[in-house]
């Protein structure tokens, strides 16, 4: 048995991923991958409470599961799966809905947001948290890395468990919240928080000519080239910091400083920087989108291997909750 702790996450399909994405969610689950026992999938359950379109459902799950295979998860190293492809979490929703007070879904602020958004409401997105509350105990996750907005579904989880296991006997671990703050926010081409809702974003997988657009339209002040200018409130500097080595972010730093240099040129190094350092993976993504018999048997391994912890757990739950007669 392995020692290391169980790290669950799930990542909801949302389109062309961003630098923000990639530096606050992808490279750290990278990270997890190589310390932890990383169970990392795509929540494309929980994308159905927003998204009733079939096709594209089924085209953003897919890319999104080439995405993260691209960037660099490794299904040998991890368990990589589709939500749906384990349908038992479905069933283990359904048991744990019974044992939440309808008191506790109401208070999420997630639903009231995205109600305040104008989304009209459905039971689904209203038991959303239940489902995820499944993901995580089906597994027996340990710790749960999610952003601060998830923070209020991770305590549910951890009640919901601790009840059941009161209830029932002990089944569930615990799971430990693992909340990632944005230490550091990747700032969008406006220097606003980079957000696919701000329409700010620079893309990963994006064509060369669309990221050296983004990249060319990075807001800046209007100092001329000789002008002296301050890296601290660049934008362009704070994304080519996010890059660049130590000695290269110093030497631009001082190119800043000194004056001499356009802001044309610090875009172009910062272009140069970002295409030397995605280039691996966009080639890793035009394989895997060139062999979708491989991308299927991969996500195949991954259900299968996953599947077999959460029957695990499931038929527990069955044997304890008088499912098993
Ligand atoms: P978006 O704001 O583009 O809709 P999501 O909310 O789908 O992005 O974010 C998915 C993940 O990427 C989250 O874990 C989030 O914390 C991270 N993330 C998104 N944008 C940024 C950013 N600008 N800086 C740091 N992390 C980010
Ligand atoms: N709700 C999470 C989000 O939108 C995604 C998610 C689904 C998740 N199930 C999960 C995260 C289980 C952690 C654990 O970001």
């Amino acid at each position: 048995m392995s020692m290391k702790k169980r790290v669950l996450t799930g990542i909801q399909p949302s389109g062309k991923l961003h630098i923000g994405n990639y530096f606050g969610a992808i490279k750290r689950m990278v990270e997890y991958q190589a310390s932890s026992d990383l169970f990392l999938f795509v929540a494309n359950l929980h994308s159905l409470t927003t998204l009733q379109d079939g096709e594209r459902l089924k085209k953003m799950t897919l890319d999104a599961a080439i995405d993260i295979l691209a960037l660099g998860i490794d299904p040998e190293q991890c368990h990589f799966w589709i939500q749906s492809d384990v349908p038992e979490v479905a069933e283990l929703t359904w048991i744990l809905s019974c044992l939440t007070p309808m008191g506790m879904m109401e208070r999420a602020t997630t639903y009231k947001d995205k109600i305040a958004k104008g989304i009209s409401p459905n039971l689904g997105l209203f038991s959303y948290p239940s489902l995820m509350n499944a993901d995580i105990l089906i597994n027996q996750a340990d710790r749960v890395p999610v952003g601060k907005d998830q923070k209020q579904h991770l305590e549910m989880a951890r009640d919901i468990a601790t009840k059941f296991n009161h209830q029932y006997g002990k089944v569930f671990v615990i799971p430990e919240p693992d909340i990632m703050e944005e230490i550091a926010i990747v700032p969008g081409t406006d220097g606003q928080k980079m957000s696919k809702s701000y329409g700010n974003t620079i893309p990963i997988f994006g064509t060369e000519k669309e990221i050296k657009k983004a990249v060319m339209g990075i807001v800046t002040d209007s100092k001329g080239v000789e002008e002296p200018k301050d890296p601290k409130t660049c934008n362009v500097f704070a994304l080519y910091k996010l890059f660049a080595s130590q000695s290269d972010v110093k030497v631009m730093s001082e190119r800043y400083q000194k004056g001499g240099m356009g802001y044309g040129d610090a875009k172009k190094a910062l272009l140069e920087v970002i295409q030397n350092h995605f280039e691996p993976f966009q080639a890793k993504r035009v394989e895997l989108e060139a062999n979708p018999k491989k991308v299927e048997e991969i996500l195949q391994m991954g259900a299968e291997k996953v599947r077999k912890v959460s029957l695990e757990t499931l038929e527990k739950v069955r044997e304890a909750t008088g499912l098993h007669y």
